[in-house]
């Protein structure tokens, strides 16, 4: 496959910068303003907003006493509304972004930090060359000037690292930030806005004596992905929310490597969901609780009007077994070669998930997250809208290929995790992995559904689409894992825009993706990140 001109050209530019820039010790390079420029911003785009992202280490204040070395991104305004940027000072979560749809933005990123890096809008529909493709990482004391307009509606997006082969340890690190797009259809519902309208950024990590994050990546925390032993919200531990009587609207993001969450609030109401990935859905819906894996999204409506003050809820994350059954009896031998122990099976009894955890908090136990205290008398004025936005249903008879559906197998084997058998490679795009512009295609997701592709051990897998945001046709599961997955089913979002759907093992999901607009490659994979480092990625070459 031959590369673009594109990276062609990047190529080249990396290797001027990397004599000029590395002949300079960091960080005086950086501190006098030279870096290095890997594109040049473009005469013709006429920004509404205009922003600079300094990625660099950074101490926080994350747990008591010691401060915690981190890798911060700090963004300065240079052009555009008030509101467009919260630093999030004091966290290592990075800025949040708020734009409105239609805008078009300019974002300078700096690189700061002593690697190669380099940032992609996670569920954000822009050019190939915005997307934040690992091939175009820059090197510390460089500058990727990105800049696109926001077509996406409103909806709660994200920003990560997408480095190759670290982005795992990078979005740890803290690398990683939301991205608000509002648009005027939302605006109209009149949703809790402002003090009311609060995301929640879930993530795990794991902490030394010394307070410093741990992250450590044996064979085995990469084939099951990084799981720390604190929960998170906002950068923060012991997550404790006031709130008043009245309406508020919830942004969950799971932000975590590896770690799925089965979120429920604990006095059994139930979770009222009013948006996923991809913004709004048409109506709310009211599940007993939602499973939300890396890289997705769910917006949810809760009201505590009518609660006594004082009131204490939590939302927790309740046990369910993440293995297949057929993992089970490879990973006793597995356990007990690998960690000298003999297989002792983890409380969820599940293969993967509960026996192999090196964590403390194994995956599908059960723990809190968050705690809402009922802080203060507030008369609510906001009630839950019947209808939220229209959402125009996808056609499987619409797509280019609606009687062959592209099939894509998940499977684990020794020390890789693998996409149609296939590790990623840059620049490696097979004929089935190219796709024309402007088409609809139907995709299958295929975890060991008919027990085809032989995988070595089952695991769920997030699978996650650069570009435009699909829609969730029907998800399949084979009879002999059913039992596990009674314990995860009710907790599905099948509906609304979405870039990232959970794949339980013994599942099939199959969806549909319209790959307008924009040629090039766009990246496809699994939001494990430690999977995804693993080389469960591939790309896609739409042309
Ligand atoms: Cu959020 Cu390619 O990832
Ligand atoms: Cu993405
Ligand atoms: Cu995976």
């Amino acid at each position: 496959m031959k590369t673009t001109t594109d990276l062609q050209r990047r190529k080249l530019l990396k290797y001027t910068a990397i004599g000029i820039a590395g002949a300079l010790a960091y960080p005086s390079w950086a501190e006098m303003g030279g870096l290095a420029k890997v594109n040049a911003a473009s005469t013709d785009f006429l920004p509404d907003v205009e922003i600079e992202l300094n990625m660099k280490p950074a101490e926080v204040a994350i747990l008591n006493g010691e401060k915690t070395r981190v890798w911060k991104i700090i963004g300065k305004v240079i052009s555009g509304p008030s509101g467009v940027l919260d630093n999030n000072d004091g966290t290592y979560l990075a800025p949040t972004l708020s734009f409105k749809k239609g805008q078009k933005v300019r974002l300078i990123l700096n690189n700061n930090l002593p690697a190669q890096s380099i940032l992609h809008w996670h569920g954000l529909h822009v050019p190939a060359n915005m997307d934040g493709n690992p091939m175009y990482a820059i090197n510390q004391g460089e500058t990727y000037i990105y800049e696109f307009e926001i077509l996406n509606r409103a909806g709660t997006y994200f920003y990560h690292s997408h480095a190759h082969g670290v982005t795992a340890r990078q979005v740890y690190s803290g690398l990683a930030g939301l991205l608000i797009v509002s648009d005027d259809q939302e605006q109209a519902l009149n949703l809790p806005s402002g003090d009311f309208d609060v995301p929640l950024v879930l993530q795990d990590r794991s902490f030394d004596g010394q307070n410093q994050l741990v992250y450590s990546a044996h064979m085995m925390q990469r084939m099951q992905g990084f799981l720390g032993d604190r929960i998170l919200v906002n950068g923060r531990p012991d997550f404790v929310l006031p709130v008043a009587t009245r309406a508020y609207r919830f942004r969950l993001v799971n932000g975590s490597n590896s770690r799925i969450y089965k979120l429920a609030w604990d006095d059994g109401t139930p979770i009222t969901v009013i948006g996923v990935d991809g913004g709004l859905l048409a109506a709310p819906e009211h599940h007993p609780y939602v499973m939300l894996a890396p890289g997705e999204r769910v917006d949810a409506w809760m009201d505590f009007s009518g609660r006594a003050l004082g009131t204490e809820l939590t939302l927790r994350s309740l046990p369910f077994d993440a293995a297949g059954h057929g993992g089970m009896g490879m990973m006793g031998g597995m356990g007990g070669g690998m960690m000298g122990g003999g297989g002792h099976r983890g409380m969820m009894g599940g293969g993967m998930g509960g026996m192999m955890s090196v964590s403390t908090l194994p995956s599908g136990s059960d723990y809190p997250i968050a705690k809402i205290r009922v802080a203060k008398k507030e008369q609510g004025e906001h009630s839950l809208p019947k209808t939220l936005t229209p959402i125009t249903a996808l056609q499987v008879k619409n797509a280019a290929n609606a009687d062959k559906p592209k099939t894509i197998a998940l499977s684990m084997e020794h020390m890789s995790a693998l996409l149609n058998g296939r590790s990623y490679k840059m620049d490696d795009v097979q004929p089935d992995e190219m796709i024309p512009v402007n088409s609809l295609q139907l995709i299958e997701f295929d975890n060991g559904f008919g027990g085809g592709m032989h995988s070595m051990m089952n695991m769920p897998h997030p699978m996650h689409m650069h570009g435009e945001q699909f829609q969730i046709v029907k998800r399949e599961m084979s009879s002999r894992s059913s039992e596990n997955y009674d314990t995860v089913a009710a907790g599905f979002i099948n509906s609304g825009w979405k870039d990232t759907v959970l794949v339980m093992p013994g599942e099939k999901v199959t969806v549909l993706k319209p790959f307008n607009d924009f040629k090039g490659l766009f990246m496809y994979h699994c939001h494990n990140l430690e999977h995804e480092d693993l080389g469960m990625m591939r790309d896609f070459l739409i042309k």
